[in-house]
This record gives structure tokens, C-alpha cells and sequence, in this order.
């Protein structure tokens, strides 16, 4: 693994054993990209990667040179009105409202480890000889600033980190409009893009489009990530697959407004970039001031997508998330919400939560309605104290009451929001976002709080850290219901109302930290009215994630593959609800519910009193089926095996590291009338080891179930009918053990 810089040809080598990143210094002291890809062995120049032609027309910055165009070349991080007339990575306007700027080679920096990002989340590494930094840095003299390109390459993993950093030290003061993360330009536009987009409830379905001659885009401009897009997509070779081809994933550590964009050209390059989103943001850069874009993770595999998932999945469960619960086994919950949302006092919530303590359920969370006298959406968002009429004995009480029955005890908030029926909002109606003299949408009858002011994430910091001081609080669900639709800080001068979007992302980014730091024994998991805000900049505060408001068990198969495009099982909120489903009315079986909810952080949330003493003991089961296979759910590879938007079936499987271990589920959507046969083709597995699959008489080797697959006909001899159950929305497990040789 390094950075090599060729000193004679100004040319730069990123690699590890299995990727390669070049790009050279242009004549011009602007920086233009050689090549990304598969390894390739260092050459001292790799300059015949760069391709310039005689374009007629073309804005050309040299006398009598018609050749060396930016218009034509491809480049590391393109500057506006220099001769490119594609999209800019960043721009920049001065003072007299010029929006040119030159930035040109000034020096570099190469060094082992990686840095932190100041108030941002990001990648990160245990010790330094885990990666290379090198940061580029460009200088525009005319405005007195320096452009700082960081590039990371990791020993271990084919990924490369980016971002960039603004130093400003002119005296006339300058404004940012857009400033991307990174931008890559790739020779050609022989791709497909993937994406996950979806809306509530049905968040991250999987689409695939071949590029074309253009501008096609992924973005939010919601102050969050959103459920339409999530900040990633992938570039795989029209041929790749899921196990082979070559894919390039781009993910956006951030989670508030994002672009994600490829913009080709008539000559088929392919100009590739993520960041913040351009659309109101505007950021002034005074003398001695820094602006720092969020990081953005680039992939590179050639085992198709699931290899592209394998890397996302390890960077991010080990070397994003953090903290004490990184590692460790996380509790099988019950949650309150889909069992009596908001109408609860406390002889309800001991009765769910003494049921689930005999069902040996972990962790007792109580959901929204808890606080102020929230009795439905419309109040009290802001008065993060309990309300003594559901609750008399406050937080405290009913903690300890749920401890006492040998569970942990865990608790919602929503810290960036502030109903209109509020102490707080009665207090200081200034602190809600919106322009005073105009009408403020609400959301679920709700209003964002202005966090980008310092006294408001310290005043709703300190009553939510009341709370936890006082009461044995093991988790938080930290929720986020609306978006922002009128931008605007009351009280603040024009020039601020542009760095709004990312401001508030940085106070709740802080607030975050501050909980974290003072709690770091609690479990924070992550919640946007579902999945609106499962983003990779989450991750860094919280290890796991509410997927969805869905918990139709087949909905979720969707969602949940989607999801695993990027985020690692050990973050997926996964939750087994009542039949029929409250959101699609869809009746699927106990058994269907839990075994598609295995896969990810596993728990409960419906009313358990209502169940048969039959579906207890099966519950019992389910749990006790958690514990044994979490660990391997956690931190094995996971395999998308059959994908549930292609037809009538899904399967996914997970290995553990050593092979020695897997469990397979596989999901039955509809059940065809004389079905054909059927065989899973399973992955991972060690071609030499010997299986046995639970329940089936005869074992296996590794090869066999890899490439003549594992026979699952409805019909096939040997297979026990107990195993095959007939109809729609069905699923089976398998479980794998090697034989000890
Ligand atoms: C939206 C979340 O996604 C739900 O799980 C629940 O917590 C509600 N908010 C509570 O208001």
C-alpha cells in the first residue's frame, strides 16, 4: 500500500494490492485524473493515459496551443471559467461577482494514518499504518486561497476517502456556492447506475439505469437525506452482476443535502460527483476562515455488487461506527410504538414490558408520547421532561420498574423539532426555522428548531441529558419527522441564510457528540420517520438504524436488500410487528416475520398480550434463535443471493469469517401453481469443507452447494415436507455448520 509521487513527471500512484488511483499534475498546475480502477503496476508516468485532441471551438488557455483544452480533459476537481464547460466541482464568487478562479499546484503532503474531519463524521482508522493521506494542495493567488484535495488509501480495503478543505486567507471576503466532495472523471459511459430511492415506508428499492449522454442525479433537498435517495450510488458494467464485473460504489458520509451526480459528455467521459447539495447553500469564507466538505468513500470491485456491499459493509461496521456498542451483541428490543403508539400510562407500558421479560427480551423501549402531554402528534415536541400523568414517577420510575424485571430500559426523542403547542415554543418562538412574516408549513403537525444556533442544541442538549443523568437510560431512538421546507434563521444577516442546511446538520451533529461523550454506554439508534435518515454520516453517532416505518415482513425483504447495498447488517433495525401488517394489511406468518427480520438488529413491536400462548413459545424460539446467531449475523459476509425485485422469490445468506458457519434465508413472495425446480446457489462457503445443513440428512461440500446449488424443490426427494410450506409470503432458513475434520 502508498502514495508514490513521480517527481519528473508530477504524476501521483495511489494503490494497495487491489486498486489503482493516478492522476498527474497538468501543464496548466491543475490537477487531471490518469486512471481508477483494478491495480496496475507503477510505471514512472502513466502519461499516455492522458488524452487531449484538436476540438475546433474549444476554450483553449494557451497561444497558439488548440490542443490543451480543459473543455476535453479529464480532471481531478474542475474549476470553474477556466475553459471546462461541464459541471464545476466547486465555484467561488468575489467580491466584484466574478465567479472565476485558477487554482493551480502549490504542494503536497503525504503521510501515514488518516485525520478526523472537524465537526463532520468520517471514516477513520485505529492506528496509522492502516492508510496513506495525501493531501493536494492547490493555491488561487488572486484570491488568496488554498484548495486542499485529501485523498486516503486504505492497506485493507480497495477504497480511496475524499473530501476537500478551503483555507482562506484574503482580505476580501469570498463565497462558496457549491463545493463537492470529489469528482472523478472515467474515460467512458459504458455503465449502468445504481441507486436506491423509494419514498416513506418504502425506502431503498434498488434501481438500475444505463447511463446516457447527460446529466442524471441523485438528491436531496429536504435537510436530510431523505427517503427518496440515499446518498450512494454504483457504476457497474452493463455485464456485472451481483458476483462478478467490476462496480464502483460512491457514498456520501453526510446526512443532510446531498447531490449525486454523473454528468457525460459527447465524447463519453463519464464526469462522476458527490457532495452537499448547490441548492441554497452559499457559504462566505472570511480571512483566516476554513470550509471543510464532508467525506465522501469510493469502492472499487471486481466481484461484481456484493463485493462492492462486502467492502462498504466492513469499512463501515468497523472503521465508522464507534463506541462501545461498535463490537458488541446488541439487545433483542420490544418497542412500544406499533403496540400503543401514543395511549399509554404506566400500568400499560410495565404490562408489555413484563410480557416481553418472560419472552426473554432484552431491552424495553418506550417510543414517542412519553414527554410534555403528548397525547398525539400535534404537541409538545421541546419539553423533554415526562409527563407525570402517564408517568408518575417520571423516567426514572418507570426505568427502574423495567430494570427490575431484567430488562434494560431505552427511550425516544426527536431533539430537532418543536411543536407549536410547546413550552418551549411559547418561550421562544424565534427558535423555530421559518421567516417570521411568512406562513411555516408544518409536518405532522411539526416545526424544525434552528440548530444552527449554539444556545438552542445547548438548551435541548441539557434538558435531554436531565433525563439521562436521572434515569438508568440504556438506548435512545433518536427520531426526525419532517423536513425543512422554509429555510430561514430569524434573526441573522442574508449572507447566513445560505449556510443554514449545512448548519443545522453540523448542531445536530453536535449534539450527537455531546450525548454520546457524557452517555457512551448508551445504544443510539438512528430514526427519520423510518429510513429517511439512514445515511453513513448516522453511523458515526449511531451503530444502528430504524430501516423503515414498514414492517411488513415482505416489503422489508425489498427494503432490506436495498439497504445492504451499502450498510452493514449490524445496522439494519429490523422488527417483527402483528399480522395483519398495520401498514399493508398483509398477513404473513410468525415464522415469515422472524426470519426475514433476522437479518439485521433483531426485536419486537406490537402489542404481545394479544399473542397465543402457541405464538409465545414460538416468540421464546425466535429470541433464543437471536442470540445463538447474532454474532454471525453481525460481523459475517453477507451474500444477496436472489434479488426480490427480479421475481417471485429473494434469499440472502451470511457466512462467518471462517467459513465454518452460515445461515441462508430464502422468501417466497408467491407461490407458483406446479412449481418448477429449484436450487439456492449458495456463496462464500469453503469449496474443500464439508456442510451440514440442519434438518437434512445427508451433508455437503462447499463446491457442491456453491455450483450444483442447494436443492429447495417443493417436490424434491430427501427434502422434508416440514420444510416446505406451501403458499404465498413463505420463507425457509438454513443453517450451516462445517463438520470438524
Ligand atoms: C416515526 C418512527 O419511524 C416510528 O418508529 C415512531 O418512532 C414514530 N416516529 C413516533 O412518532
Amino acid at each position: 500500500m502508498g502514495i508514490i509521487f513521480h517527481e519528473n513527471t508530477k504524476e501521483f500512484h495511489l494503490c494497495n494490492k487491489e486498486i489503482s488511483y493516478i492522476f498527474c499534475i497538468m501543464q496548466n498546475g491543475q490537477p487531471g485524473q490518469l486512471y481508477y480502477g483494478k491495480r496496475l503496476r507503477d510505471r514512472e508516468s502513466f502519461i499516455h493515459l492522458f488524452e487531449e485532441g484538436v476540438h475546433d471551438m474549444a476554450p483553449c488557455p494557451y497561444e497558439g496551443n488548440n490542443v490543451f483544452s480543459l473543455e476535453y480533459l479529464k480532471q481531478e476537481y474542475p474549476t470553474y471559467g477556466t475553459g471546462d464547460m461541464r459541471y464545476p466541482a466547486f465555484q467561488i464568487e468575489q467580491e466584484d461577482g466574478s465567479k472565476i478562479t485558477e487554482f493551480t499546484y502549490k504542494s503536497h503532503r503525504i503521510f501515514q494514518g488518516k485525520p478526523t474531519l472537524k465537526g463532520l463524521p468520517a471514516v477513520y482508522v485505529e492506528h496509522d499504518d492502516e492508510a496513506v493521506t495525501l493531501e493536494l494542495i492547490l493555491s488561487d493567488k488572486i484570491i488568496q486561497t488554498d484548495l486542499i484535495l485529501s485523498y486516503t488509501v486504505f492497506e485493507n480495503y480497495p477504497v480511496i476517502c475524499r473530501n476537500a478543505r478551503f483555507e482562506h486567507y484574503g482580505d476580501k471576503k469570498i463565497v462558496l456556492g457549491s463545493a463537492m466532495s470529489f469528482n472523478l472523471d472515467l474515460p467512458d459511459s459504458n455503465y449502468d447506475m445504481v441507486d436506491l430511492t423509494g419514498a416513506w415506508a418504502r425506502e431503498r428499492y434498488v434501481k438500475c439505469h444505463r447511463l446516457h449522454e447527460g446529466v442524471q442525479s441523485i438528491y436531496s433537498m429536504r435537510g436530510h437525506s431523505s427517503h427518496q435517495f440515499n446518498p450512494f450510488f454504483a457504476l457497474k458494467r452493463p455485464e456485472a452482476n451481483e458476483d462478478s464485473g467490476e462496480a464502483l460504489g460512491f457514498s456520501l458520509v453526510y446526512s443532510g443535502n446531498f447531490l449525486g451526480q454523473v454528468n457525460t459528455d459527447t465524447f463519453d467521459v463519464s464526469r462522476v460527483m458527490m457532495g452537499i447539495h448547490p441548492n441554497e447553500f452559499a457559504w462566505t469564507l472570511r480571512k483566516g476562515e476554513v470550509f471543510q466538505t464532508p467525506e465522501a468513500v469510493l469502492v472499487y470491485s471486481e466481484k461484481g455488487l456484493n463485493g462492492m456491499s462486502q467492502t462498504f459493509h466492513e469499512l463501515y461496521r468497523t472503521r465508522l461506527a464507534r463506541g462501545y456498542w461498535r463490537d458488541r451483541e446488541r439487545p433483542v428490543l420490544i418497542n412500544s410504538w406499533e403496540a400503543m403508539f401514543m395511549d399509554f400510562d404506566e400500568e400499560k407500558v410495565l404490562k408489555l414490558a413484563k410480557e416481553a421479560a418472560a419472552l426473554d427480551i432484552e431491552l424495553f423501549v418506550l417510543d414517542d408520547g412519553w414527554f410534555g402531554h403528548r397525547d398525539d402528534a400535534t404537541s409538545s415536541l421541546g419539553d423533554w421532561y415526562p409527563d407525570q400523568r402517564k408517568l408518575p414517577d417520571g423516567v426514572k420510575g418507570i426505568a427502574e420498574k423495567v430494570e427490575k424485571l431484567g430488562m434494560k430500559f431505552g427511550l425516544w426523542i426527536e431533539p430537532e423539532m418543536i411543536s407549536k403547542d410547546s413550552d418551549l415554543y411559547r418561550m421562544h418562538p424565534d427558535w423555530m426555522i421559518g421567516a417570521p412574516y411568512r406562513n411555516k408549513c408544518h409536518g405532522r403537525y411539526q416545526y424544525v428548531l434552528d440548530f444552527t444556533k449554539p444556545e438552542v442544541v445547548q438548551f435541548i442538549g441539557d434538558m435531554i441529558v436531565k433525563v439521562l443523568r436521572d434515569a438508568p437510560v440504556s438506548y435512545i431512538k433518536w427520531d426526525l419527522n419532517r423536513s425543512i421546507s422554509e429555510p430561514f434563521s430569524q434573526g441573522r444577516d442574508a449572507g447566513f441564510q445560505g449556510e443554514l442546511f449545512h448548519r443545522q446538520i453540523l448542531g445536530m451533529y453536535q449534539l450527537y457528540e455531546r450525548l454520546r461523550a457524557e452517555f457512551p454506554e448508551i445504544l443510539f439508534e438512528s430514526c427519520a420517520s423510518g429510513g429517511a435518515r439512514f445515511d453513513p454520516g448516522m453511523l458515526y453517532y449511531a451503530p444502528q438504524a430504524w430501516t423503515s416505518d414498514c414492517t411488513d415482513a415482505i416489503e422489508r425483504l425489498r427494503i432490506q436488500y436495498g439497504t445492504s447495498f451499502v450498510y452493514p447488517l449490524s445496522s439494519i433495525g429490523c422488527h417483527v410487528s402483528e399480522a395483519p401488517n398495520q401498514q399493508t394489511c398483509r398477513n404473513t406468518s410468525l415464522k415469515t416475520r422472524g426470519e426475514t427480520a433476522y437479518f439485521g438488529t433483531f426485536g419486537y413491536e406490537l402489542d404481545l398480550g394479544k399473542l397465543t400462548e402457541e405464538e409465545k413459545e414460538e416468540i421464546k424460539e425466535q429470541v433464543a434463535f437471536v442470540k445463538e446467531y447474532r454474532s454471525l449475523v453481525a460481523n459475517g459476509t453477507f451474500y444477496r443471493l436472489l434479488s426480490p425485485f427480479e421475481g417471485d422469490e429473494g434469499a440472502w445468506m451470511v457466512v462467518s469469517k471462517d467459513k465454518k458457519e452460515a445461515l441462508a434465508g430464502y422468501y417466497r413472495q408467491r407461490q407458483p401453481m406446479n412449481a418448477p425446480y429449484k436450487r439456492l446457489f449458495l456463496r462464500g462457503l469453503d469449496e474443500e469443507m464439508e456442510y451440514v445443513v440442519e434438518g437434512r440428512e445427508e451433508s455437503f461440500f462447499g463446491d457442491e452447494l456453491m455450483q450444483a446449488g442447494l436443492v429447495i424443490s417443493d417436490q424434491a426427494c430427501g427434502v422434508k415436507t416440514a420444510e416446505v410450506v406451501q403458499g404465498d409470503y413463505q420463507s425457509r432458513l438454513f443453517m450451516l455448520k462445517a463438520k470438524e475434520s
